[in-house]
């Protein structure tokens, strides 16, 4: 039967929708969403004929004898992580503008300080106005703060520190025991971001040049790194094993950079070293004393990951977790094993560590704590213990929550979240401690203050109790506010955990609740760490000096700089600037490109 005219064009039509939508669906055509920057061929720096040390030249004991290469399919699209942000009115920027004013100055004078005080130093000293070498003397705070520079938009101090850089000698180092993980994060991550932000080729060359060293780390019999390396025997040619205990947070969290160099080289070297730790997460994740979670301790001598008991989301544990979802973005989604480790990790994060706090106003927070299992993994016990590092989780949850469309993964880190602000907002000060007690309600669905119960819990963790002293006068003693039982590490060292997930969140859901948060966040800290020439660390967030403010210590990590007041910065900025669907930030806060 013969279809009149009209009829036949809108089936052809029809067929040819139908026929591109099916292209789309299987990725066969896409249009990208922005032009695909030029992939160039990497070219290696000349090598200098000084004779002089080189890494790559140092003979390797144990050969590989496979190589698993990057993954080659094409990258998929994935969900959208931000928020749809519409346009806001002129008073909210003006606003906006401003704070984000104070923030930029407030790195200024830091950045001042350290070009006059401690240049191509690792620290700057900000009450002494000296400087220190704390993480292998390559200028940790230069390196770590190149990509901060550039998004601030001091282009003559990016240029600057950047030549600088170049001179940078990673073939020798003040330290006689290198740390992998921080020179990973740090050096080789601060590198790879500002040059993914700049397109600096030699910021590529240094990169490669930390990256050479690294591997070097990884030349043991089973190819498991060394992460507190002796460097110097390594370069005088000794044959080296990987030790039978070490951080679980060290060995995990090595993907995102080595994955990165190897994408921007074409040299899957990095990539291959961190896919067979990866596969050794992957076989043990269920074999451990609380399946889903891997301990603080591992033997990566005897590849045993699950013989400790002792579990956290906190410190030494913290960005192997972090690190599933991001690098799960960072290959385009191509590869399922991180979407497994994420979401079996996280199912038993909730189930064995996530508690609901009793707090004075009944807010319907999160905070996640400890577990340590018995030797059998028979049973459970979770300690309320509360750490700032654990404050990463809630940017963590979110962002996995909108990758994997999962939105009770959002909700619940949008409740950790929340308890950062409850932890910072309910601190003399204004800033979260280190490390605090809380009491954990029975149920996350019900869970009323009682003074009574707060005081007994206050009671109970101060142990041996003089018969003179009653609980009002404890209280007093150990300066805990109401809902905290006991603070365990009165410091705060500038750290970012907390404003990291804020912002992540803001960028998630829009909430402009978070904004304000940060914005109280900033002033608090900027109250009490300013010193002459920077920002200073704090001993005691809860003691009061003679000048009416907490203690100080000597210190400003390169953190500081490279993420905290980063983040700060970002959250004021237009949501496009870093967008989370365009790239992963690292465990030190150094965007890496996404592909697309
Ligand atoms: C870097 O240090 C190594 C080892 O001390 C030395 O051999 C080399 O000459 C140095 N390179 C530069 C460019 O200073
Ligand atoms: C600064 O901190 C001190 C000590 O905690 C506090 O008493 C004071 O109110 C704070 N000032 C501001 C402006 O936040
Ligand atoms: C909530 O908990 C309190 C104290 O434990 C209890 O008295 C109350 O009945 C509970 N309410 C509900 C709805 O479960």
């Amino acid at each position: 039967m013969a279809l009149p005219f009209s009829r036949r064009w809108t089936l052809f039509l029809t067929l040819t929708v139908i026929f591109l939508l099916f292209l789309y669906q299987v990725h066969i055509y896409r249009p990208s969403r922005q032009p695909p920057t030029p992939i160039k061929p990497y070219k290696p720096a000349p090598q200098s004929t000084d004779g002089s040390f080189h890494w790559e030249n140092r003979v390797t004991h144990y050969p590989l004898e496979s190589l698993t290469p990057l993954p080659t399919e094409r990258p998929k699209t994935l969900p959208r992580v931000q928020h749809e942000f519409s346009t806001e009115l002129g008073p909210d920027r003006e606003l906006r503008l401003q704070r984000r004013q104070d923030v930029k100055d407030a790195f200024t004078r830091c950045w001042q300080s350290y070009r006059v005080k401690a240049w191509m130093l690792d620290e700057l000293s900000p009450i002494s106005g000296a400087g220190r070498n704390s993480f292998g003397g390559w200028a940790a705070t230069l390196v770590d703060s190149l990509d901060t520079l550039w998004i601030m938009d001091l282009r003559d101090e990016f240029h600057e520190a950047t030549h600088s850089s170049m001179v940078l000698n990673f073939s020798t180092s003040t330290d006689n025991t290198v740390n992998i993980f921080e020179t990973t994060i740090r050096y080789l991550g601060g590198f790879l971001a500002a040059h993914d932000l700049s397109g600096d080729a030699g910021l590529l060359h240094k990169a490669v040049e930390v990256g050479e060293m690294l591997l070097v780390a990884f030349d043991t019999p089973n190819h498991m790194p060394i992460t507190r390396w002796e460097w110097q025997k390594a370069a005088n040619g000794e044959r080296q094993t990987a030790p039978d205990w070490m951080l679980v947070s060290e060995l995990g969290s090595l993907s995102v950079e080595f994955t990165r160099l190897s994408q921007l080289t074409g040299d899957h070297r990095w990539y291959d070293a961190i896919q067979r730790i990866t596969s050794l997460f992957d076989e043990q994740q269920q074999k451990t004393k609380i399946p889903g979670l891997w301990p603080v301790v591992v033997n990566p001598r005897d590849q045993d990951l699950t013989a400790d008991t002792t579990f956290t989301l906190g410190g030494m544990s913290d960005s192997l977790y972090e690190y599933f979802p991001k690098e799960y973005a960072l290959l385009g989604g191509v590869e399922p094993t991180y979407q497994k480790l994420y979401e079996q990790s996280v199912s038993a994060a909730i189930k064995h560590l996530f508690f609901r706090p009793m707090v004075p106003l009944d807010e319907d927070i999160l905070m996640s704590g400890d577990a340590r299992a018995n030797n059998e993994g028979s049973s459970v016990v979770v300690e309320p213990r509360a750490q700032h590092l654990t404050c990463f989780a809630g940017g963590m949850l979110a962002l996995g929550g909108r990758l994997f469309s999962n939105e009770e993964h959002v909700s619940l880190g949008q409740k950790i979240t929340k308890g950062c602000i409850w932890a910072y907002e309910n601190m003399p000060a204004g800033v979260m401690p280190e490390i605090a007690h809380l009491v954990p309600c029975q149920s996350k669905q019900n869970c009323t203050w009682s003074t009574d119960l707060w005081t007994a819990a206050v009671m109970e963790r101060t142990g041996d109790v003089p018969s003179n002293k009653n609980a009002d006068e404890i209280i007093v003693q150990k300066r805990v506010p109401p809902g905290y039982t006991d603070i365990d590490d009165r410091r705060y060292i500038l750290r970012p955990e907390a404003i990291e997930s804020v912002f992540i969140l803001y960028r998630v859901t829009g909430d402009n609740a978070y904004r304000e948060a940060a914005w109280k966040m900033f002033t608090a800290i900027q109250n009490i760490t300013q010193t002459e020439y920077g920002n200073a660390a704090i001993s005691d967030i809860t003691a009061i000096g003679a000048d009416g403010l907490p203690p100080k210590d000597d210190r400003m990590e390169s953190f500081w700089l490279a993420e905290t007041l980063k983040y700060f910065y970002l959250i004021f900025s237009d949501p496009e600037l870093v967008s989370l669907d365009e790239y992963v930030l690292n465990t030190e806060a150094h965007p890496l490109r996404r592909p697309f």
